[in-house]
């Protein structure tokens, strides 16, 4: 049999909706124009909210004419080769040094991606014998890297701290039997929920239990703590983090990622992370501007507080109208609400036809049939009128959607 056959048949879980979620405009729509709370969408302005671009660093002019000059003097090319054979430089070294001392961690390894360096990381650290415990909400690259894992793993509902003790009584033991040690994955700000990881919490847990934790910090740094060094600042536990990573992906508006710990364990991490070491360096221009990012990010707290202005005015203001925004403690604002598919994609298609607003929608199956959740990410670009305006195009389709009007005007695209 052809290995492709299958894919006639199954198109697999997403491939599955596009037939459903029209392509190009509710599955791989294009927002065109500079990076701003104001986009294209279709040839229409937007306003958009959906860009994770939490301290609106993307489109800073500073940053855009550092990325410039970073590509016209070095191109995209250098360095060539992995860091450990050919592809290290001052500049990524530089880099991680200051990331180590923003972070409040001894040393950091610069990661080519977020994702591949979750992977890599948890396969790296963690042999046969070792045990990993995680959150069942965590993101799919910790689930992946979870997948890579040769030996046990043990999952906890989603924040259940008395459950991660039944688990990491499992564990333990074990752990124990094989000669292996245990690994807890959580992380800082939950992407969907907007909850943060009860890291004091967990952290307590070690005076009970041997283990070492990971924080995936993807959402959490430069947006939370008093310096933007991220949800283990914030909730005053950075130290007891023993792996914290963070991706430049949102607030550093890039690509890249970072890993910071004790010496000892970066150092082990350089020599065998194999999304790394098999791997191109990081270009310069995304080694020079993200210095510049991080200069600005640490210079300019002004961008963060206009962040959460914006967060506190649009997450007030929807609770203040009734809306269900979850349990969220970060910028990341969900809205949900009750309705069935025509409903969630007819309101989807209404917000951004008739009231210009664009934000990302999550239906059946992501979240369970008969929930629509609306996902809002504020940034320090965003103003106040911004907010009146989508608090109000909200009302608009929370009413509309309450009097049954997209079961009959809505896209009509599945029987329910
Ligand atoms: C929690 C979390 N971890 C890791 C990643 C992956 O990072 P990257 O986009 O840099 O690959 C993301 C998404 O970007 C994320 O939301």
């Amino acid at each position: 049999m052809d290995i492709f056959e299958k894919f006639l048949v199954d198109k697999g879980p997403l491939g599955k909706l596009s037939s459903i979620y029209e392509e190009g405009y509710f599955m791989f729509p294009k927002l065109e124009g500079e990076i701003a709370p104001r986009m294209q969408f279709k040839g229409r302005e937007v306003l958009t909210w959906s860009l994770n671009n939490y301290l609106g660093l993307a489109n800073h002019p500073e940053v855009r004419k550092v990325d410039a000059d970073a590509a016209r003097d070095w191109g995209l090319g250098y360095p060539m080769g992995a860091r450990m054979m050919s592809g290290n430089t001052s500049k990524h070294e530089e880099f991680e040094e200051q990331m180590a001392d923003f972070i409040k961690k001894e040393s950091v390894m610069l990661l080519n991606f977020g994702y591949q360096g979750i992977l890599s990381i948890i396969d790296a650290v963690t042999g046969r014998k070792d045990v990993i415990v995680y959150d069942s909400e965590s993101h799919a690259c910790i689930i992946d890297g979870v997948r890579l894992h040769m030996g046990k793993r043990f999952v906890y509902p989603h924040n259940d701290i008395e459950n991660l003790e039944k688990q990491l009584k499992r564990a333990t033991k074990l752990a124990d039997e094989n000669g292996g040690g245990v690994l807890v994955i959580t992380e800082g700000v939950f992407g969907m929920s907007g909850n943060m990881g009860k890291l004091k919490e967990v952290i307590a847990l070690k005076e009970k239990f041997q283990f070492r934790l990971l924080v995936d910090d993807a959402h959490g740094f430069g947006t939370m703590g008093a310096t933007g060094a991220g949800t283990g600042e914030e909730l005053g536990v950075q130290d007891g983090i023993d792996l914290y990573f963070a991706t430049f992906a949102k607030s550093m508006a890039s690509i890249g990622a970072i890993i910071g710990g004790d010496v000892d364990v970066i150092d082990y991490l350089k020599h065998n992370m194999r999304s790394q070491i098999f791997a191109k360096s990081l270009p310069m221009p995304l080694v020079i501007g993200g210095m510049k990012r991080l200069e600005l990010l640490k210079n300019n707290p002004g961008m963060k507080d206009n962040l959460w202005k914006v967060v506190n005015a649009l997450q007030s203001g929807l609770r203040e109208k009734g809306f269900n925004i979850g349990t969220t403690q970060s910028p990341v604002t969900p809205v949900i609400m009750s309705g069935g598919l025509n409903d969630g994609t007819g309101l989807i298609k209404d917000l951004r036809e008739n009231y210009n607003i664009f934000c990302s929608g999550v239906v059946y199956p992501v979240v369970p049939k008969g929930v629509i959740m609306l996902r809002l990410i504020p940034t320090a670009v965003h103003t106040l009128e911004d907010v009146a305006e989508t608090i109000a195009a909200f009302e608009a389709v929370k009413d509309k959607l309450l009097s049954g009007e997209y079961r009959k005007e809505g896209v009509a695209l599945v029987n329910e």
